[in-house]
């Protein structure tokens, strides 16, 4: 069998996402547009109209950059959820429209798998263990019986979500994660702030609530605020994967999704992997937020076992949880 071609579409949020992969496991365009909202935090149905409005161009650039027609294409992925209901029907209607046009089959893919995906081709992980942190999700999360099964995980927000609105209320630029990350720096005092694992899971809207509180003070400088907010926040995200590592004996450690750019972050996981001799894996920059390229690949490999997604079972399901997806291509 000769080597296939996939498109991979990406609209869970505020990213629309364009990718091309190949079977042999090549990344040929990963092409990203973002919807900024004019203001407050991503309206669903303005970033589903911003997708639909740039849907054509995205195409076009992706197919440009790949340096193929939509022709070549032997099958089209999309993310079929969880995330926002009016950007992932977007997506969808996109994706069903390409494949009846092309005559191809069609492979819904779950984002979150995507992201764990993405990060093991890219950093060459075979069986890690991985922390799955973006702005809707924060999950610890490893392989084990057909599944990746969930070790962890926030009982309210996700940690991005926490970045992002703590920075909304503090007038910083969006999206927030790399705006703390920035003032941080140059931040030092370590300002109490409640430190919340239950278990194995997290919290992380009694932080928000207490940092905005504490801004809103005027005690603090903004710089050991957002120091602060990092190092509880990540700190609380570190115990709970050095556990799961250490209970499940994996030799490799993930870290992925958006909130994965963050130096600080990187640092910590680092220390923690080598502290148990695993090796550290961080999904590239490019690969970390949310893109077409993860889509595509998980298309790839899901396609290898089987997996095809006829018109009638396309429908898109917001809260498709990782834990609930069948992983045949590890089996
Ligand atoms: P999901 O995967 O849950 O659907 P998403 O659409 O938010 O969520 P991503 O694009 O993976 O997905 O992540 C975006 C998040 O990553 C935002 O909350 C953003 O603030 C955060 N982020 C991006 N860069 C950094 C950084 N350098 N440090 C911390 N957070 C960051
Ligand atoms: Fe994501």
């Amino acid at each position: 069998m000769g080597v296939e071609t996939c498109l991979g579409i990406e609209s869970t949020a505020d990213n629309l996402g364009m990718g091309v992969a190949r079977s042999d496991g090549a990344i040929l365009a990963n092409v990203i547009t973002t919807h900024v909202p004019e203001e407050g935090g991503i309206h669903p149905r303005e970033a589903a109209r911003h997708h639909a409005r740039v849907m054509g161009e995205t195409l076009s650039e992706a197919l440009d950059t790949a340096g193929i027609t939509a022709w070549d294409l032997d099958y089209i992925a999309f993310s079929q959820g969880p995330g926002m209901g009016p950007s992932l029907r977007t997506g969808a209607t996109a994706a069903r429209a390409l494949a009846v046009r092309l005559g191809v089959p069609l492979v819904g893919v779950n984002h979150c798998v995507a992201h764990i995906e993405i990060g093991r081709l890219a950093t060459g992980a075979e069986d890690p263990l991985a922390l799955y942190v973006s702005g809707g999700n924060t999950i610890v999360t490893g392989f084990e019986a057909g599944r990746y099964r969930i070790f962890g995980e926030t009982l309210d927000i996700a940690i991005g979500n926490c970045l992002d609105t703590f920075s909304r209320e503090a007038g910083l630029p969006y999206p927030g994660g790399p705006a703390v990350e920035r003032l941080a720096l140059e931040g030092s005092t370590l300002i109490p702030l409640p430190y919340v694992v239950k278990g194995m899971d997290l919290s992380y809207s009694g932080l928000l609530t207490a940092v905005t509180k504490e801004f809103r003070s005027g005690k603090w400088s903004l710089e050991d605020l957002c120091f602060s907010l990092q190092e509880v926040a990540y700190s609380m995200l570190g115990e709970v994967t050095e556990r799961a590592l250490a209970h499940t004996g994996k030799r490799e450690l993930l870290l992925t999704g958006g909130v994965g750019a963050n130096k600080r972050l990187r640092a910590m996981i680092g220390s923690i992997a080598e502290e148990h001799g695993a090796t550290p894996c961080y999904v590239p920059i490019g690969y970390a937020t949310d893109n077409g390229a993860m889509i595509a690949w998980t298309g790839v490999i899901a396609y290898g076992s089987g997996i095809r997604t006829p018109i009638e079972r396309s429908h898109i399901d917001p809260r498709w949880r990782l834990d609930r997806v069948e992983v045949p291509w590890r089996s």
